[in-house]
């Protein structure tokens, strides 16, 4: 069965409703497609806040410095620019929908800081932003009568002119045009075609490529694999954004603990229990991310512990608890009271600040595909992203987007070319889940172990070797059984780690997040990495 619109969204997150809602104002049908529940999304676990210049303290040169410098000489200060100062019209949008930012006793409102800002700049909704701009959005866009929400469906791969080419149909081939895509529908547990003459990924990030992740399980990178085999460009994959501070506990499980909770005062201890920021930057800790990881990793290695401490016992009870509701129940629940006791922590996998390339536009170089928020790498972030600057980029890139796709749509070729439904031939049913969960459970640790905060050229290439073997067998399996969703976030994560690896090896110095001990000096001239394609 084949269904159309003026334009898909995959994803629901902060970058797809924001961009939905827009696009679908402009008059255009919106379908969105997600794949789990409608709020599941790494912007519904987002603490922090969003970053932009509101106070009059504060101007948007001090941000873009900021971001500048977080990034290490891999941002497009245009984009930077552009970015911070439009941000502050898109945060008032969000009020507009009803986003509550938080707001002190004098009713201005409550401004967090975080690592490598240099003014108190977080709105927040207390220690749950993600979850309240979600609902707002969710409101907006669920009301709307231009827009389809479609849960459960899981998009697999995007159609193209190239594409059906190969299969015998007469299309035009110049260039590649996207025609739609393909989703499962898990509730019917049939593939449905989608056609529309312009997509938009808001996918997220890749957080379950490592073993430990703050990010939930739909972060299994489906955009940038997509976008990928559609042959879209993707830039930067090795820089891979580990927080310093997710609560350990014995399980895999990685809870967030903000960096907000630094920015009023927390300290990082060692086992020891001596504060050890000062020995890495002058700025402790309140450092940008990648240094205080690695600060983290090396003060574990030193004395083989399992965890550091941090530790804000030393606030006021009712300012800990007021100011993080969320993170002090959840620690509660551990048994750790972190008013009265240090929390252990340890880093974990976050963000992914590469991704598809686009530009100011969210336009990413194939006709009709466009990408925005975390699956997007617009060089906003260079080679490590600023404290809740994600949040910031996918409203401003979301508003931009909707008005680049109105455009587009305007004199987009809409080939009456009826799409080829989706074959799934004799396969089986895939009995042999087992050896999936292994092939999950080697991918996620290959990627943990080899391809962590501190990087060597011959633990990236023994990572290199293991992913290969085990791209053949999944690409195998994707052949050989019926569509499942976790046969298909398999066949995305492989093919995102590859990228990783690759991305990793062709950086011959250390920049940002990426640190290896082969190149510890940065090279006179940043350059993106990139991988696509070879046509
Ligand atoms: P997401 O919000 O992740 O949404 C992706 C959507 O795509 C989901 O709906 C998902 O189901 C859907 N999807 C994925 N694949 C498919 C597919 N194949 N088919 C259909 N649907 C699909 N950033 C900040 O700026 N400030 C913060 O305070 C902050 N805190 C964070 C805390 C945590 C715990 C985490 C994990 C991240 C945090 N971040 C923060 C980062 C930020 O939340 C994310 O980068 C941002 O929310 C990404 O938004 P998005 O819309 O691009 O993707
Ligand atoms: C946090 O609250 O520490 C997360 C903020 C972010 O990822 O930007």
């Amino acid at each position: 069965m084949q269904r159309s619109f003026d334009v898909l969204v995959v994803g629901s997150g902060i970058a797809g409703l924001s961009f939905s809602r827009k696009v679908a104002d402009l008059g255009h049908s919106v379908c969105i497609l997600t794949k789990k529940e409608r709020a599941e999304s790494n912007t519904n676990y987002a603490q922090g806040g969003i970053a932009a210049v509101t106070s009059s303290t504060d101007d948007f040169e001090l941000h873009v410095q900021d971001t500048l410098t977080a990034g290490d000489g891999l941002c497009k200060e245009n984009v930077v620019r552009t970015i911070v100062e439009e941000g502050p019209a898109r945060i008032q949008e969000l009020v507009d929908l009803g986003v509550a930012f938080s707001q002190l006793d004098d009713g201005r409102v409550s401004l967090h800081k975080e690592g490598g800002h240099s003014k108190r700049r977080i709105l927040h909704v207390k220690d749950l932003t993600g979850k309240a701009v979600e609902e707002a959005l969710l409101h907006a866009v669920e009301t709307h009568p231009n827009i389809t929400l479609l849960e459960h469906v899981h998009a697999i791969d995007l159609i193209t002119n190239r594409k059906l080419a190969l299969t015998g149909h007469e299309v035009p081939c110049d260039g590649t045009h996207i025609l739609g895509l393909y989703g499962f529908d898990t509730k019917v547990q049939r593939v449905m075609t989608f056609a529309a003459p312009a997509v938009m990924l808001c996918t997220g990030g890749i957080g379950q490529v490592y073993l430990y992740t703050t990010n939930p399980g739909i972060a299994t990178g489906d955009g940038i694999a997509m976008a990928f085999r559609a042959g879209a460009q993707i830039r930067n994959m090795e820089c891979i954004q580990f927080h310093p501070t997710a609560l350990y506990t014995s399980s895999d499980d990685r809870f967030l603990i903000s960096e907000a909770v630094r920015g009023e005062g927390a300290i990082l201890r060692n086992m020891k229990g001596e504060a050890f920021m000062a020995q890495y930057d002058s700025r402790k800790d309140l450092a940008p991310r990648d240094i205080v990881a690695r600060a983290i990793d090396s003060e574990m290695k030193k004395s083989g512990s399992r965890h550091v401490w941090l530790d804000i016992s030393h606030e006021p009870e009712e300012t800990v608890r007021q100011r993080f509701p969320h993170i002090y129940e959840r620690c509660l629940k551990e048994g750790i009271d972190m008013a009265r006791q240090p929390i252990p922590v340890v880093p974990a996998m976050h963000y992914l600040c590469g991704g598809v390339r686009t530009n100011l536009h969210a336009e990413t170089g194939l006709t009709g595909l466009f990408a925005c928020g975390e699956v997007a790498c617009t060089g906003l972030h260079g080679a490590n992203r600023l404290a809740s600057n994600s949040l910031l980029e996918a409203v401003v890139m979301a508003h931009r987007g909707a008005e680049q796709v109105h455009q587009y749509l305007a004199s987009a070729r809409r080939p009456e070319v009826r799409l080829p439904d989706w074959v799934d031939g004799n396969l089986q049913d895939s009995d042999e889940r087992v050896i999936l969960s292994h092939n999950w459970d080697e991918l996620k640790r290959t990627l943990w172990d080899y391809v962590g905060i501190v990087r060597t050229t011959k633990r990236l290439e023994r990572a290199h070797t293991r992913i290969q073997n085990l791209k053949r067998e999944i690409h195998d399996y994707y052949w050989n059984f019926k569509v499942d969703p976790s046969l298909l976030e398999l066949r995305n994560l492989v093919e995102v780690a590859e990228m990783i690896i690759t991305c990793a090896l062709q950086r011959r110095e250390s920049r940002g997040l990426h640190y290896t001990l082969d190149f510890p000096r940065k090279l006179p001239t940043p350059v993106d990495t990139r991988w696509a394609v070879q046509r």
